[in-house]
């Protein structure tokens, strides 16, 4: 695989980092990336306390001795976010993501504690941001990512402008890249590397219920909405999910707003963090119960081109061998990889 400027900077083996996937981002997840040789992230933290979140990192250090990450969203209350990321900062993980929200006041505390900022960015103008706020890692999100979607351009023809914009900086590509071939591509674009989430949905090793990863393995690209229906903490951000049945009923009953919506307040599930009712923005991780079809199931355009649920090992070591001869057959080997600055 070619060394990228990114993975220098991060000291892993393959240009590959897994994006931030709420509570699916769990220890045994996080470690089998980064064990693979690509940059494992825990996410999710916002639902847990600081001593938690220590657990969690020691967890993944007893795994694996490679390098990893944490995700944080920065749309969370300073009180509730500042306690969390000093916990991952001061436990000494490599790499801090940042999502949804400003990364420059916290930048300069995750560089004196060692560890590389990534901010993933909707737009050029976010992007260009995060670059003037110091961040060593730009990821821009296409549009057809899974999650919440922070723009509205696809990855195909942002991730160039971005590269234009923030350089030198490495940026990663997000949305819609879910095997060798789209990372080649991203690769292609100038990118130092690519940031998957949706495709590490399928990984053994990934806090997914088992209905919910029904739901993946039998999408197409076809299969997915981008809506703002779910709530959450991010307001009525825009997501993409699955279609499923509380999709459907709020799109027969006309798309009413909040208050209105079909079975609105109704409790559909249940988790140890507590009842979730219909229109709740959470994950249906492994410890959820009840009705998850009727949960968000989040997924990008990409969940068409996930089709077996394997060890996240052998997920990443085929994205990147399948890339690695989709550029040698494109290019005799050297070119495209040797445009990459190191
Ligand atoms: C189930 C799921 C949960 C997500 N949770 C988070 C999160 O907690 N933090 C975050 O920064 N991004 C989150 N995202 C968005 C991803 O970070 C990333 O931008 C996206 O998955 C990339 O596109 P792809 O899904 O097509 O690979 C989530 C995405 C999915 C599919």
């Amino acid at each position: 695989m070619p060394r990228t400027v990114l993975t220098e900077r991060l000291g892993i083996a393959l240009p590959i980092v897994q994006a931030g996937l709420g509570p699916a981002g769990r220890p045994p997840l996080a470690a089998s990336v980064s064990a693979a040789g690509a940059l494992g992230m825990l996410s999710g933290l916002g639902a847990l306390s600081p001593a938690s979140i220590r657990r969690e990192i020691r967890e993944v250090r007893a795994r694996t001795d490679r390098p990893f990450g944490v995700n944080l969203l920065l749309n969370a209350p300073p009180d509730a976010l500042q306690p969390r990321l000093a916990a991952c900062l001061e436990e000494g993980v490599s790499a801090v993501s940042f999502f949804w929200g400003d990364p420059a006041p916290h930048v300069e505390a995750c560089h004196r504690a060692g560890a590389v900022v990534l901010a993933c960015v909707g737009s050029v103008g976010e992007a260009r941001l995060a670059a003037a706020a110091g961040v060593d890692v730009v990821a821009a999100q296409g549009w057809e990512a899974g999650g919440h979607v922070r723009g509205e351009v696809s990855t195909l023809a942002l991730v160039p402008r971005v590269v234009d914009a923030v350089a030198p900086l490495p940026v990663l590509a997000a949305g819609g890249i879910a095997d060798g071939r789209g990372l080649a591509a991203a690769l292609t674009l100038g990118a130092a590397g690519a940031y998957v989430g949706t495709a590490l949905l399928l990984a053994e090793e990934a806090s997914v219920h088992p209905h919910y990863r029904a739901r993946l393995l039998a999408a197409t690209e076809a299969d997915t909405a981008h809506t703002r229906l779910f709530d959450g903490g991010f307001g009525s951000a825009p997501h993409r999910v699955l279609r499923n049945s509380t999709l459907a009923a709020w799109e027969a009953a006309g798309r009413p707003p909040p208050g209105q919506r079909p079975g609105e307040g109704q409790v559909v599930a249940t988790s140890p963090r507590g009842p979730i009712p219909r229109y709740r923005a959470t994950v249906a991780s492994l410890d959820v119960e009840g009705d998850v079809e009727a949960m968000p199931l989040w997924a990008g355009q990409g969940v068409g081109l996930a089709t077996r649920v394997r060890p996240a090992a052998e997920i990443l070591a085929d994205m990147a061998s399948c890339a690695e001869a989709t550029l040698r057959r494109l290019g005799g080997g050297a070119r495209p990889p040797a445009d990459i600055p190191l």
